[in-house]
């Protein structure tokens, strides 16, 4: 080891080391950047921490069990791995209540999961070999902790690209203080599917590898050089560029094709808060409801201030949650793979008459589009402008000749520790270098995007860099650990673009 850096596989070992009790400290201190000591996964500083979150006293349990089987698409059956249903269960609870999930893993593989968004203690996050050791087939793992902050999160694994099979669900931190200005409640879960139709995702992304990817969008489209993501088969959006490395013969709204699709029911008049989730691992959504305007009023689970618009850009990983008054009728709510070509479809029933066609495409879904650039913080949620301490540039880049995505040049074992001090306010630069958008995810803070005037803007947990966009994000250093900071494209993560948020002491 040489250098300001330790080898970060040995440090993930040697923080595994401590997690586990086992004799670690002199790992640690073999591991330690001169500049400080690894504040390991469950340590003093964490168990602290979650000590000093508010406790609801409240306890929700559930069992999750990942499993192989056979799941129904609506007519499209598929052999693939799931919770045994798609979507994976919706797990509800309220801030500062005390969530206990078992977990009993039924894969032929080892898995984890990963609580997307929450602010948690950090050896319950789910990754493998940092924060605890992978759960074996056939093992079984308690998740325990406390959820701190209301909003719409997800779950589903860490382990490889196991994301791209049917391993997510929704988590609902409801917040006891917002009574909600709405009649009705709809989980809407997008995602774009390729496993069990001749391909499974460890394939895809075998195939990317090779540079042999058959039905992929030219592999590297995305990449710098000629054509540059423009020319790809699944082509580019004008919003976020090279659209993605793989063409998916379905994408789903709740788990169905568009031609079976899901209907969400109301009555006219009533105004429908719906919870929405791209948990695609490739594709982008460009969401609208025939017939509707929409308003967001929430991002990754923050409040933002309400903004009205036709449809809605989500980058994967991210959510929002927006207010529909609904007409009187039967509407199509569409999500289009934003630069590729299909989307995925539900209805949206108030009356009788016809459904729409699976081909339905509404005019709204070439409006006003919103994206990160239209929201801000509600008043409630703005990270206070404060001094930087710290901050960290990360080059996203990735190279033409193999299949391989970089943070400052360097895949996930080559990286180095993006390090913070407990109490510190961080600003993470993210350069996007490459031609296609990167949805780029910090685990276990919600930053705040930094507006055009300087001071911080919009809270988010992931947030689409668009190519050749400089995107500013900040956060208070209040959770240590050590947190998975990452791209949340499964492949481009897998394929290296990923690093780890170290805390120090
Ligand atoms: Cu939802 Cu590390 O990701
Ligand atoms: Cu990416």
């Amino acid at each position: 080891m040489t250098g300001r850096h330790p080898n970060p596989l040995v440090t993930r070992r040697a923080v595994l080391a401590g997690a586990a009790g086992l004799s670690g400290a002199g790992l640690l201190a073999a591991c330690g950047s001169p500049t400080g000591r690894l504040l390991p996964p469950s340590g003093a500083a964490v168990r602290a921490t979650e000590r000093a979150r508010h406790h609801s006293g409240r306890t929700v349990t559930a069992r999750l069990t990942p499993s192989a089987g056979a799941l129904d698409l609506g007519g499209v059956v598929v052999d693939t791995w799931s919770f045994g249903s798609l979507p994976g269960p919706t797990l509800r609870a309220r801030a500062g209540d005390r969530l206990l999930v078992d977990l009993a893993n039924h894969l032929p593989a080892p898995t984890t999961v990963h609580w997307h968004g929450i602010a948690l203690r950090n050896d319950m996050d789910g990754v493998p070999g940092m924060t605890q050791e992978p759960i074996a087939p056939g093992a079984a793992f308690r998740y325990d902790f406390t959820v701190p902050d209301p909003g719409t999160y997800f779950f589903h694994p860490h382990v490889g690209v196991q994301l791209d099979r049917g391993l997510y669900g929704t988590l609902v931190v409801e917040d006891p203080a917002e009574p909600g200005d709405h009649d009705l409640e709809w989980v809407v879960v997008l995602d774009d599917w390729v496993d069990g139709t001749g391909r499974t995702p460890d394939q895809v992304l075998a195939s990317l590898r090779a540079g042999t990817s058959a039905s992929g969008m030219g592999g590297m489209g995305g990449m710098g050089g000629p054509g540059m993501g423009m020319g790809g088969e699944g082509g580019s959006s004008r919003l976020l560029g090279g659209a993605g490395d793989v063409d998916y013969p379905h994408y789903l709204v709740n788990g169905r094709v568009p031609t079976s699709p899901v209907t969400l029911t109301g009555r006219p008049g009533q105004r429908v808060r719906v919870r929405l989730v791209n948990a695609g691992s490739d594709t982008a959504f460009r969401v609208a409801v025939g017939g509707h305007r929409l308003t967001v009023t929430h991002a990754d689970g923050f409040p933002v201030q309400p903004v009205a618009g036709d449809a809605v850009l989500l980058g994967q990983g991210e959510r929002v949650d927006l207010l529909l008054t609904l007409g009187d009728g039967a509407f199509p709510l569409v999500a289009s793979a934003e630069g590729k070509s299909g989307h995925g479809l539900a209805v949206v029933r108030t009356a009788g008459g016809a459904a729409p066609t699976a081909a339905a495409v509404p005019t709204e879904l070439g409006g006003r589009v919103l994206t990160v650039a239209d929201l801000s913080p509600a008043a409630s949620v703005t990270l206070p402008a404060k001094r930087v301490d710290r901050s960290h540039d990360l080059l996203l880049g990735g190279s033409m000749r193999e299949y391989r995505w970089t943070i400052n040049g360097r895949t996930f074992d080559e990286q180095q520790p993006l390090e913070v001090r407990e109490g510190e306010r961080v600003r993470l630069r993210m350069r996007n270098a490459t031609m296609m958008f990167h949805p780029m995810h910090v685990h276990g803070h919600t930053f705040a995007v930094v507006d055009g005037t300087g001071r911080p803007g919009v809270r988010k947990d992931t947030v689409v860099v668009r190519p050749m966009q400089t995107v500013l994000v900040d956060l208070d250093a209040t959770n240590p650990g050590q947190w998975m900071t990452h791209c949340h494209n499964v492949y481009h993560g897998e394929a290296g673009m990923m690093t780890t948020l170290s805390y120090r002491a």
